[in-house]
């Protein structure tokens, strides 16, 4: 099934110069629809991981994805969603598999260098959080 996926460079990645090799490792994979950069504010970063307000790493979450610009993206492709999962690798870097883009480029579980949605239903949330109907071609 043709899926589209919410893709982040998060704030570390764009500030190490990693921005441009993430995107060359995701496009041999996937396709980008749409691509920003952009700098969330805290009310748009705290909107963005509600879902995680309770939990107690929530207020470094919002910091560090406030501390620089990011870029996002809509991805496109058969099974969009598990395949970028695969590509970005474990949440935690030192469980990553070898080759995966949390494995080179992410430094530590909060500063993890790429998001991904984790299900269709996030995705149709995701996306659109950051994707107007005109901007997703
Ligand atoms: P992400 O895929 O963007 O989704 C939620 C984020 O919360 C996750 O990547 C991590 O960056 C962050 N996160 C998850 N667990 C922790 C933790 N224990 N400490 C700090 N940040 C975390």
């Amino acid at each position: 099934m043709i899926q589209r996926t919410l893709s982040i460079i998060k704030p570390d990645a764009v500030r190490a110069g990693n921005a441009g090799k993430i995107i060359a490792d995701i496009e041999k994979e996937l396709k980008i629809v749409s691509l920003k950069r952009l700098h969330l504010t805290k009310a748009q970063a705290g909107a963005f991981y509600a879902v995680h307000a309770e939990k107690p790493f929530y207020q470094e979450l919002v910091e560090f994805m406030t501390s620089g610009p990011i870029i996002v993206m809509c991805l496109e492709g058969e099974d969009a969603i598990v395949r970028y999962r695969t590509l970005m690798g474990a949440t935690n870097p030192e469980k990553a598999a070898e080759g995966t883009l949390r494995k080179k480029y992410a430094a530590s579980v909060s500063e993890n260098a790429v998001h991904g949605s984790d299900a269709p239903e996030t995705a149709a949330v995701e996306v659109p959080f950051f994707f107007s109907t005109c901007e997703l071609i």
